[in-house]
């Protein structure tokens, strides 16, 4: 099941040949200690290419939740991301339990994480909520049993230049 923010033709492929960066990092399900890695790398990628903060951040936002879902739920995944002028386009991905019910998923405040991941300040239930916030278009791919995928998609121009 596939959750659109944007109906789009293309499921969000860039039409850019120009890649200014194109990456991949490994996840390891419950390895609290590189929170963060992934998205941090693709922060100061973007820092690099000189894109407007507030992309950054919201970039940085989205990447982060997601990683952090693949080492709270899941068995491991990777975050491969894109970079052209227009657009910013990350996959997560991972095997894990995959998502029963999406839409229930994606409510304000729901979560499965265990209490001991609740102790350590995680599983508020507002990861996939906030990723959809800070995306211009979102879509999940899940089967149970097997994995999930997110892919995110920010644009970056919308007038100004990077
Ligand atoms: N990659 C994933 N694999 C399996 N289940 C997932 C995955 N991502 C999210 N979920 C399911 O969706 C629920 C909601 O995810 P969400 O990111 O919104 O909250 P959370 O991870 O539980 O808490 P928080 O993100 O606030 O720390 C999770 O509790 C889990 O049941
Ligand atoms: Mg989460």
């Amino acid at each position: 099941m596939i959750d659109g923010k944007k109906e789009k033709s293309g499921k969000g492929e860039s039409s850019s040949s120009c890649i200014l960066i194109e990456n991949s990092c490994e996840i390891i399900g419950g390895d609290f200690s590189r929170a963060g890695e992934a998205s941090m790398r693709l922060k100061k990628e973007l820092t690099g290419l000189g894109i407007h903060e507030d992309i950054i951040n919201r970039a940085g936002t989205a990447a982060f939740e997601a990683e952090m879902n693949v080492i709270i739920h899941a068995a491991a995944g990777w975050m491969r991301y894109t970079v052209t002028p227009e657009k910013l386009r990350i996959i997560v991905e991972d095997m894990g339990p995959g998502i029963q019910d999406i839409a229930l998923a994606m409510k304000d405040g729901y979560s499965t994480a265990p209490e001991w991941v609740k102790q350590m300040g995680w599983g508020a239930g507002m990861g996939l909520p906030n990723i959809k916030k800070n995306s211009d278009e979102f879509n999940i791919d899940t089967v149970v049993g097997e994995g999930t995928s997110l892919e995110i998609i920010i644009n970056i121009l919308k007038g100004e230049e990077i």
